[in-house]
């Protein structure tokens, strides 16, 4: 491999004119903590180290191989921390570890499904899933539309009902799925969208009788802005009824955007056939479950109630980066755009005019504003969203955000009169 492949990068955002560290251009792309919270994670760290550390030093059964699920402590923490988090019972014998939603994505993919199966996805969906997904060269990728509301349940039916008659399905007690819905159905990415409670309860129901599996990326739900538990998450809904021995829904969590993604570490809450059957997983036996040594320090992290505290803290922050985002938008955006105030989560979807271009708008006001985000396309399958774009609250302070909200304004409603008035883009 030449040396121009291996470039000195420290971070994913690094190595381009983009870089969010840097102060040139305010860039409203990430979906990551940013540094004034992970700064507190040192010391975080630190304390849960020790702690961990200490108890370690007769058997160093940490430093070993662990248990194909996660550790029995870790799994244990993480169902107390959840429990009180959601208000809802959460069991530990349900939880599987991880290394982050993005490996549980690809561990229930490799476990559970089958190499020609079809993959239905909200459109739009996180762009990283798709670009995922489009490496699995036999899967079929389907979109389904959402609404302001979440998922178009009606049209997810119709949808999946066309694709299960097109050929025969032959599915094992292993395999026991044809095809997976994939969905984001707390605070979306990139739309900011929540699904209705009588939606859950019918993608369940959609789910249970044409057996297919619904993966839930449940990574934001924690950062919700209002009082009281967040919304239900989709898996509560898939409970046993009398008879009913399936299990169709995974909620797939992350550390990676309540404390810190660098650590690598998520769960997947399972319905008990899907836990029993990922237990023998061999990914996971061979590995002696993942990340073993730093579910450790989580562990003492979670026990220690310093992950608690974290996320209050950041709830906050995130919070309050939101409302400043969202209250300029709403006074100084031009009345041809639209947005909705997300109740959670990380992202602002904006939809521009239509003859607006997305991408011709961050291309310009990178270069003649200095602030850049993600453009609409990125998160279609089918090139569409092209008058959209997605920003991100998470990774810059309130100053920042306000600056650039501010700024942002002042762009799109200096890009519309250019167009509008067909003066050359300067
Ligand atoms: C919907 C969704 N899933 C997964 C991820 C990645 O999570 P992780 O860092 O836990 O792999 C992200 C991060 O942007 C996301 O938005």
């Amino acid at each position: 491999m030449a040396k121009e492949h291996d470039p000195y990068l420290r971070h994913l955002f690094d190595g381009t004119d983009l870089n969010v560290y840097d102060h040139n251009v305010m860039n409203l792309s990430a979906g990551a903590p940013g540094p004034d919270l992970l700064q507190l994670c040192v010391n975080l760290f630190q304390e849960a180290t020790r702690h961990c550390l200490e108890k370690e030093k007769e058997k160093a059964y940490l430093f070993q191989y662990g248990i194909a699920p996660g550790m029995w402590e870790f799994r244990e923490e993480l169902a107390k921390f959840l429990s009180k988090q959601y208000g809802e019972p959460v069991l530990r014998e349900l939880l599987v570890q991880t290394c982050g939603a993005t490996h549980g994505l690809q561990l229930a993919m490799i476990e559970f499904l089958w190499p020609d199966s079809i993959i239905f996805v909200e459109d739009a969906t996180y762009m990283l899933a798709l670009q995922a997904f489009q490496k699995y060269p036999h899967m079929k990728i389907v979109t389904v539309p959402i609404t302001d509301s979440g998922l178009d349940a009606e049209a997810l039916e119709k949808i999946v009902s066309e694709e299960y008659t097109k050929r025969q399905w032959n599915l094992t007690e292993e395999r026991p799925f044809w095809a997976m819905l994939y969905t984001i159905p707390v605070f979306h990415n990139p739309t900011g969208t929540t699904m209705k409670e009588s939606t859950c309860q019918k993608v369940v129901n959609i789910a249970r009788k044409f057996n297919i599996l619904v993966f839930c990326e449940d990574v934001y739900n924690l950062i919700h802005f209002t009082e009281g538990p967040p919304p239900k998450r989709l898996f509560a809904y898939d409970f046993e009824t009398p008879g009913y021995k399936g299990g169709h829904v995974i909620s797939n969590g992350t550390f990676s955007k309540i404390l810190s993604p660098g650590v690598r570490v998520g769960w997947m809450e399972l319905p008990p056939r899907l836990a029993v059957n990922i237990r023998k997983s061999g990914i996971l036996v061979s590995g002696g479950a993942t990340n073993h040594y730093v579910s450790g320090v989580i562990t003492s992290l979670l026990e220690l109630g310093l992950q608690e505290k974290h996320l209050t803290y950041a709830r906050e922050k995130f919070k309050n980066r939101m409302n400043i985002l969202c209250d300029i938008l709403e006074t100084r955006l031009p009345k041809s755009c639209v947005f909705l105030r997300p109740m959670g989560g990380y992202f602002v979807w904006i939809k521009l005019p239509e003859f607006i271009n997305s991408k011709q708008f961050t291309d310009w006001s990178t270069k003649k504003h200095k602030i850049t985000m993600v453009v609409g396309s990125r998160f279609s399958l089918e090139n569409k969203y092209n008058n959209y774009l997605r920003v991100g609250i998470a990774f810059h302070d309130k100053e920042i955000i306000r600056q650039a909200a501010e700024v942002l304004c002042i762009a799109i409603r200096e890009f519309i009169e250019m167009i509008t008035t067909k003066k050359n883009l300067t």
